[in-house]
């Protein structure tokens, strides 16, 4: 008897679940979606490429889809007028964030701003982000270190393709845009070069790095009880290691803010990188210490991979596409000529680059999903509910593909950019590689600058061509999975010098 009332009670608490979904899917009418399973929703059906299937399933479904993580909803946009209702007109009411158990141990609950819902906290970061951090005054004293930067880039490639016995060596270009992309956004965010002129990396560089790949160790060892929330109590986090993990990434940011302090209080000047200035704003924009710790590492989370993977995917175009690298190389040698290098001053005149940046990341945002949002209200887009806390996402490389907007959508052909001038930093919801509206990338300039000089710099420098045997047309032009994207099959390419000799040295810069 006694044991017949227990499985009744427990058939009743499992059946719970299911008839709140039932009820939720009956009160609203959601967006159409591949049918959910019970409790697992269409955990299973999504394939590794999340964006590929999401489009996949706008193909079959229509431009808003749900699908369903476990217990929660998410909907995806695919086509330009619905990323404008959702991005523009309810802007407010869909700028939260999802925060994963992992992303509000990172961020403390929100504290930094990219997973800060939308609130007086959230509109107070931000305005320290555009008043103060990415002006284009801050951005200008930062630019001897992009400088720095690409040359020390160039000096290595020059280095590596010089080597006696490798000029028919090839390179994995990723790797130089990867060290790039790290010294960049590393010096702007902590003010130091961890590596030197040797390359060699200092003690707080390696524990840098450890504390990257441990932050994405634990993120990843996250289990699919993440997206039900019932479960959640089978997996609990490993508090401790989360802890110890925060408490060491504390402890690196503080001793290199000290640093700056002492440095500070030494020279009397206020140095232009972004943890100086945290710093000194501290009081004015009353930031606590969480907060300028995780503003800084927003910084290396949003701006290391995306502009290294950006500018490795427009190389493999470029390398895929003759026709395009003998037009830059015309264009270059037009503007700039022999007896110098690339500056960003150069960049006004260098349209055709321009262009090829652009196309480079229309067909391939780095992040092509975007970051979801989360509705804080009950919304309506294009007639279906998204009940207050679901995820939002927009598939703006699906957007940026649509044959209904784009001509010969997946052609590269840069070319389309000096017949039509298409914004991509917001306005204009058929290009959204930064995303639009009130949490817009606002890194998206210095982002630009930093993936046109990357390019710029090894095409004015450099003739490009597959390894040896391998045509264009067999590179391997598929993503990884992930949040980020990728190429599956790093680009490999053989360099070779087309300037004077003297033209290769780093021009470093002490700051
Ligand atoms: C090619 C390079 C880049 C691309 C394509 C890119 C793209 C994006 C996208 C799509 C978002 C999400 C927008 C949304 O949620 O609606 C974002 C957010 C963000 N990006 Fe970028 N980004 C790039 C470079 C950078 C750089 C260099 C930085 C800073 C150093 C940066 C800092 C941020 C921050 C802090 C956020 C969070 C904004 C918020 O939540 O309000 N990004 N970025």
């Amino acid at each position: 008897m006694a044991l017949s009332l227990i499985l009744i009670v427990v058939s009743l608490l499992a059946s719970l679940p299911l008839l709140y979904s039932l009820l939720y899917r009956l009160r609203f009418k959601l967006p159409p979606g591949p049918r959910p399973l019970p409790v697992v929703g269409n955990l299973y059906d999504i394939k590794p490429v999340r964006f590929r299937c999401f489009a996949e399933w706008a193909d079959r479904y229509g431009p808003v889809i749900s699908v369903w993580f476990g217990s929660t909803l998410n909907v995806v946009v695919s086509s330009t007028a619905l990323a404008k209702e959702v991005l523009k007109e309810h802007d407010q009411q869909l700028a939260d964030r999802h925060r994963s158990r992992s992303a509000a141990k990172f961020s403390r609950d929100g504290q930094d701003l990219i997973w800060a819902d939308y609130g007086p906290h959230y509109v107070k970061v931000r305005k320290v982000c555009t008043l103060e951090l990415f002006t284009p005054k801050r951005l200008e004293g930062l630019r001897p270190i992009r400088e720095d930067e690409v040359t020390a880039m160039v000096e290595s490639v020059y280095r590596d393709c010089s080597d006696s016995g490798s000029a028919e060596k090839s390179l994995q270009v990723k790797k130089y845009l990867g060290a790039v992309a790290f010294n960049n956004i590393t010096r702007l965010a902590f003010g130091k070069r961890f590596v030197d002129s040797e390359g060699v990396m200092d003690a707080q560089g390696l524990e840098f790095k450890a504390i990257v790949s441990n932050g994405l160790k634990l993120g990843a060892s996250l289990s699919m009880a993440e997206h039900i929330e019932w479960l959640r109590w089978m997996f609990p986090l490993e508090e401790g290691a989360f802890a110890q993990h925060g408490a060491r990434r504390d402890r690196l940011t503080q001793a290199i803010m000290e640093e700056h302090t002492e440095a500070r209080k030494k020279s009397g000047d206020t140095k232009q990188h972004f943890v100086d200035a945290l710093l000194t704003l501290k009081e004015k924009y009353d930031l606590s210490e969480d907060t300028i710790i995780g503003l800084l590492w927003d910084m290396i989370t949003a701006g290391m991979d995306t502009t290294a993977i950006s500018s490795e995917w427009a190389m493999a175009e470029i390398i895929k596409h003759p026709r395009v690298q003998q037009k830059l190389h015309e264009e270059m040698d037009r503007v700039i000529g022999f007896e110098r290098v690339m500056i960003e001053s150069d960049f006004s005149s260098l349209h055709y680059l321009q262009c090829v940046v652009k196309e480079s990341l229309r067909l391939h945002p780095p992040t092509p999903l975007m970051l979801p949002h989360r509705s804080n209200a009950n919304v309506k887009i294009s007639g279906y509910d998204v009940p207050k806390g679901s995820n939002v996402h927009v598939n703006v490389w699906a957007v940026a593909r649509d044959p209904a907007v784009w001509k010969d959508p997946l052609e590269f052909r840069p070319e389309r950019f000096m017949e039509e001038d298409v914004d991509m930093k917001g306005h204009d919801f058929r290009l959204l590689p930064f995303g639009a509206g009130r949490r817009v990338c606002p890194g998206a300039q210095l982002g630009i600058n930093l993936v046109t000089s990357m390019l710029g710099h090894l095409l004015h420098h450099f003739q490009w061509s597959p390894p040896e045997g391998v045509k264009p047309e067999e590179i391997d032009m598929s993503e990884n999975p992930g949040l980020v994207t990728y190429m599956r099959t790093p680009v490999m390419a053989t360099a070779t010098p087309r300037l004077p000799s003297h033209l290769y040295k780093r021009v470093a810069a002490e700051m």
